[in-house]
């Protein structure tokens, strides 16, 4: 088949429907990810292929589908899955879904805020196990956020700001990493901080920042060592951005309280060393796992399909690798 639409995953119905109203006939994948085998059969003679962030669309991808392809819709904002500048070499556009979901991830990560802070998820599964217990002064304390705590914000984008603006409203103090994105009126005070300086004054560190090679292990040992060993370390962004087994000798060796992690590194695998540790908070990439969120999403991928094999310029294209 050539000049069809192949989406990768079953999307949310309405933007399932907008697939199919568009006119190519259409390739559609299952609820599960493709095999690489599926992905670059699939992928042949595609005019658009939607993908999501388990599918690695790289260079072999891309010459599977032929010159007919013209568009990659990631359904996502990061696109660290696709090979942006093998795609520009073959004049394919790449387009991602920002500022549908920064809400829905600051949400998510406030939640994780909570949760590892005030110890939600180990006080759940310490009552699962039916042990005896009675309310005490020390039992199960944690970080007072409303005291003042530091949030450190390392990424000051969209969900950053998002994220801080939740933060605010619990009483915590705002520090992030420079940023060159203005700030808006309603951003609320922030302190800049140097990346050193922001891990070693926080209370509760949190990750905005994209996966690129220059953030690939941006928390490694010696980041981990400047944190403060009642720190917690929140991560919904990507989970190459830390490097698992420093944060596990970290938290191991208690000179990290705790952290709470949405994304891991080797997705869908989770380090066994994590799910032993019952300092940690584990959720499975749930970050923009809003029902509406996702159909904003999925919405917004289809419109960019349409819009590029309309001849017109997509709505959300990815610039840089
Ligand atoms: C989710 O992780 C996204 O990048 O949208």
């Amino acid at each position: 088949m050539t000049g069809h639409v192949y989406v990768t995953r079953l999307l949310t119905d309405d933007a399932m429907a907008a697939l199919a109203a568009l006119g190519p006939p259409l390739v559609t994948g299952r609820e599960e990810p493709p095999s690489r085998a599926e992905l670059l059969r699939d992928a042949a003679g595609a005019a658009a292929l939607v993908s999501t962030l388990t599918d690695r669309v790289d260079a072999a991808v891309l010459d599977a589908a032929g010159p007919a392809l013209r568009i990659v819709a990631n359904v996502a904002v990061g696109y660290d899955n696709v090979d942006v500048a093998a795609a520009a070499e073959r004049g394919v556009v790449v387009t991602n879904t920002p500022g549908v979901l920064d809400g829905a991830t600051a949400d998510l990560t406030m939640g994780l805020v909570l949760a590892a802070a005030r110890r939600i998820a180990e006080g759940d599964r310490f009552l699962r196990t039916g042990t005896p217990w009675v309310w005490g002064p020390r039992m199960m304390t944690g970080l007072d956020l409303s005291a003042g705590a530091v949030l450190g914000v390392v990424g000051y984008g969209r969900i950053g700001r998002a994220v801080a603006r939740r933060a605010r409203a619990f009483g915590m103090t705002v520090l992030a990493t420079p940023t060159r994105t203005p700030l808006e009126p309603d951003d609320g005070p922030v302190t800049f901080r140097e990346l050193p300086d922001l891990l070693a004054e926080s209370d509760v560190v949190t990750l905005h920042c994209p996966l690129t090679p220059r953030t690939r292990h941006l928390v490694d040992d010696a980041a981990l060592a400047r944190m403060r060993p009642t720190a917690l370390l929140v991560n919904t962004a990507r989970g190459a951005v830390v490097d698992t087994d420093a944060l596990v000798r970290a938290l191991q060796e208690g000179r990290l309280a705790g952290a709470a992690l949405d994304v891991f590194e080797d997705e869908p695998h989770v380090d066994p060393r994590l799910r032993a540790l019952g300092s940690v908070v584990l959720t499975p990439h749930l970050g923009s796992a809003g029902d509406r969120t996702r159909s904003a999403m999925c919405g917004l991928a289809v419109r960019n399909v349409a819009e590029v094999l309309a001849g017109r310029p997509p709505l959300t294209p990815v610039t840089g690798g």
